[in-house]
């Protein structure tokens, strides 16, 4: 099949580039950073350009299915928010409706954050409603309803906390267990979903294959949820180090929200600690159900916590970014 992706320059989108093109598939990515398409494997072949390409009157070569991975997970401002996973996404559905032809499907990747926080008693299934608390979640919520109302079929999907090897994101806690400390907010762990990536990605490959009208979503995620204190301790088990997890009060984290972003606009990098993700991290419970997307198209989470971390810190250290 031929497939238009976007964001194939980023973590999930490398590692479906690669399984696409290991079966067999013909892969166009938009690429806006040439540099970054060195790491795409070679069968892909590249459109160049960010996506703004799709509010102007660009023609698109044929496609069968479009999978729209770019967005911005971490974002100086709501704008960014709002115009990269927000406007940019109705202006790909447009583009699309605008060609002399319609892809079969667009798999769209949403998140968790679309939902807000779960109870700590109850997974969140695609019939709960959605209360993003922060700009990213609910630029994504909105995204989402500009798919489903697109003429051609779609899937949303919602991934939890994604792991796996060369993500830039999820770095920081593998080398904070690396350093020994880990943290949790408040008195009580925070439950978590979390998924591998490789099952992200037979995830995407289910959704792509689907051949069903309409428009669908899904939450992909491990159907075992985890809290903070089992994910440092799979992360100590997986660098092979002890790792003190120290409680910290969410009021002092709240404090710090200023200087961290202060500090990161300073230094031009990505600021670790904004009010999104403080709501975040204080929040009781990030945790969803997958059992619609194992129900409709027989997809099973492979790996467990420990071979997710183990396969993550293997990838991290083979690229260097862990000693
Ligand atoms: N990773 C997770 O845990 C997670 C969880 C839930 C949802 N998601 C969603 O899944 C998607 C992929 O996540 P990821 O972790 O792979 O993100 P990522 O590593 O940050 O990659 C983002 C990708 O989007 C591209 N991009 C961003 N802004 C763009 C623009 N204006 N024009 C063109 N391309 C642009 C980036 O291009 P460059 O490489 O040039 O920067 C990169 O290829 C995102 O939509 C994210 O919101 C991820």
């Amino acid at each position: 099949m031929r497939y238009l992706v976007t964001g194939a320059t980023g973590f999930i989108g490398l590692h479906l580039c690669q399984a696409l093109v290991d079966r067999g598939d013909s892969v166009l990515a938009l690429v806006r950073t040439p540099a970054k398409a060195a790491k795409l494997p070679d069968a892909v072949q590249t459109l160049a350009g960010d996506l703004t390409l799709f509010a102007g009157d660009v023609t698109l070569p044929e496609v069968d299915v479009v999978i729209h991975l770019a967005g911005v997970v971490a974002a100086p401002t709501a704008d960014v928010y709002e115009a990269i996973n927000f406007t940019a996404v109705k202006e790909l559905v447009n583009c699309l409706e605008r060609q002399s032809w319609s892809p079969k499907r667009l798999v769209f990747a949403s998140s968790l954050a679309a939902a807000g926080p779960s109870s700590l008693d109850r997974a969140w299934t695609e019939k709960d409603p959605l209360n993003p608390i922060d700009p990213y979640g609910e630029a994504k919520m909105r995204a989402e309803a500009v798919v489903r109302d697109a003429s051609f079929p779609t899937t949303c999907f919602r991934p939890c906390i994604v792991l796996g090897p060369n993500d830039s994101a999820s770095l920081t806690l593998f080398k904070a267990a690396q350093g020994g400390v880990g943290i949790r907010v408040g008195s009580q762990a925070q439950q978590l979903s979390f998924v591998d990536v490789r099952d992200v990605i037979t995830g995407i490959l289910h959704m792509s294959d689907d051949t069903r009208d309409g428009h669908y979503t899904y939450y992909v995620s491990h159907p075992e949820a985890i809290d903070t204190e089992r994910l440092w301790a799979g992360l100590g088990r997986a660098l092979g180090r002890r790792v003190r997890v120290l409680p910290v009060p969410a009021l002092l984290l709240r404090a710090l929200v200023p200087f961290a972003t202060l500090g990161s606009k300073l230094l031009g990098k990505t600021n670790q600690l904004d009010l999104k993700q403080y709501r975040q991290m204080v929040a009781p419970a990030f945790v969803c159900s997958s059992a619609a997307l194992s129900e409709d198209l027989s997809w099973q989470a492979e790996y467990g916590l420990d071979a997710t971390l183990a396969h993550a810190t293997a990838g991290y250290r083979a690229s260097g970014a862990l000693r």
